[in-house]
């Protein structure tokens, strides 16, 4: 069938492992350090907020990693995800590249984001847990982490991002849905969430911000630990099943990608897509061109240092060396929640550094336009963040077309926009602002890096 459309795979293709990269990097990660004596952290410094499974594999160099098989059970509620050949996008734009996108939005949330809610439910629940706190940007990752609270029978309460909570009441009402409780931040409710608010009464919030809320209250209870929805070794290593379904299914398709796209924000439906690719190049296999976009308003890789930073804004976590833009940097409120994070994932910063891959940065009304042509060929509506990898995933074919090759380019279309209606209708009004991050105001978060550090 040479003209096929989607590659399915049954369930029985679930992948029966995680694969984690660090087992193939040419130079390991720098540890994380503790906050206060910047001094390497073990396992027992982050036992207040994570059970002791996923400290393990926060810190595991084993290359395959099995996936328990509650967690495959669930699982198969939506995986494996499909892959599409963008057949109708590629002739819009008239390029002989071979364009297929991954398509994360049939998860029950939506997204990619359950791909780790679910293994983070199931390992807290093991540990005897009752309660989850964590934060959400576009509300995509506190509805996963709901979603699966109610299946593995934990509370959860999510600190969401006071702008997203503002902009997306049914994102609110879908976490609520599930039963958990959703929470402005900041809040009145935290220490960080009451200093933000006497220096800001109409803070718009932010992730970092957001985050040192949720630590807070699971560092305070011992019936409660914190869950993150990205950047951690144990997050990206869970989204590792999309690239491995990918590949399986560009081999049902007779073809390897020349470029594979992904957006980032924390960086876990990036890595998600691509380590397994990239595992596979650093063992000798095929080299992939590997291209990550970002916000122009927060672009941790393509202007950030590669330093050690907070992962928040109250400096309550451990600091870990990544690609930042300053713990105390609050990006200007544009569409895209899920990636107004002021760092990236350490993993995908390490990776960034050894040279294994390239950065973009657009602004938002690109990427809407891109979105736009990609519902009017496609018919799926991306998420605002998914709209990133969109943008760049045409502008490869763009360029497949004015250099006359006929390259394959694999993206990640990591969710569905349909709680994202609004900011399609302020694009529409001709309503979307590219706003770029203030110069100054980023010279002063730098200038706040953490100094005395190992590194
Ligand atoms: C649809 C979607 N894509 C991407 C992201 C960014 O996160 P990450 O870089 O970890 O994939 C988010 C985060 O909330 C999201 O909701």
């Amino acid at each position: 069938m040479s003209d096929t459309v989607k590659y399915l795979l049954d369930e029985t293709r679930i992948p029966k492992t995680w694969y984690n990269i660090a087992a193939d990097l040419p130079a390991p990660l720098a540890p994380p350090l503790h906050p206060g004596t910047k001094q390497p952290i073990g396992p027992d410094d982050l036992a207040p907020l994570f059970p002791m499974a996923l400290i393990g594999q926060e810190v595991s160099t084993e290359r395959d990693i099995e996936i328990p098989e509650p967690v495959r059970e669930v699982y198969r509620q939506w995986r494996p995800a499909p892959l599409f050949r963008a057949r109708r996008l590629e002739k819009a734009l008239n390029t002989p590249a071979k364009i297929y996108y991954k398509y994360e939005g049939v998860s029950p949330a939506g997204s990619h984001k359950p791909n780790t809610a679910v293994p983070q439910a199931f390992y807290n629940k093991e540990a005897g847990v009752k309660r989850l706190s964590t934060e959400t940007g576009a509300g995509q990752w506190g509805s996963s982490l709901a979603f699966a609270g109610a299946l593995f029978d934990l509370e959860v309460e999510v600190f969401m991002v006071r702008v997203s909570y503002d902009q997306k009441p049914y994102r609110r009402a879908l976490m609520e849905t599930y039963g958990a409780r959703c929470i402005p931040s900041p809040s009145g409710e935290t220490n960080a969430g009451r200093t933000a608010l006497e220096a800001k009464p109409d803070h718009m919030g932010s992730l970092g911000l957001a985050i040192s809320e949720a630590v807070e209250v699971a560092a305070q209870r011992d019936d409660t630990k914190y869950a993150l929805g990205s950047v951690l070794n144990h997050v990206l290593l869970h989204q590792t099943i999309v690239g491995q379904e990918a590949m399986a299914q560009l081999e049902m398709a007779g073809d390897y990608p020349d470029v594979i796209v992904g957006c980032t924000g924390g960086g876990s439906n990036f890595a998600g897509i691509v380590f397994p690719f990239l595992g596979e190049q650093l063992r000798g296999g095929k080299n992939v061109r590997i291209v990550a976009v970002e916000p122009a308003a927060c672009p941790s890789l393509t202007r950030g240092q590669f330093a050690y930073d907070f992962g928040d804004t109250g400096h309550l976590t451990p600091l870990v060396k990544m690609h930042t833009l300053g713990s105390t940097f609050i990006p200007p409120g544009f569409h895209a929640g899920g990636l107004r994070y002021h760092g990236m994932a350490p993993m995908v910063s390490h990776i960034m550094d050894l040279g294994l891959m390239e950065a973009k940065a657009y602004h938002q009304s690109k990427c809407f336009e891109a979105g736009v042509q990609f519902a009017r060929t496609e018919g799926i509506l991306p998420a605002p963040e998914a709209n990133h990898a969109v943008k760049g995933a045409i502008d490869e074919a763009i360029r497949c077309r004015e250099e006359g090759k006929s390259e394959t380019i694999l993206f990640n279309l990591c969710g569905h926009g349909h709680f994202d209606m609004q900011a399609y209708m302020d694009y529409f009004a001709g309503k979307l602002q590219d706003l770029d991050y203030d110069e100054a105001d980023l010279a002063m978060a730098l200038a706040g890096l953490p100094t005395e550090t190992a590194a």
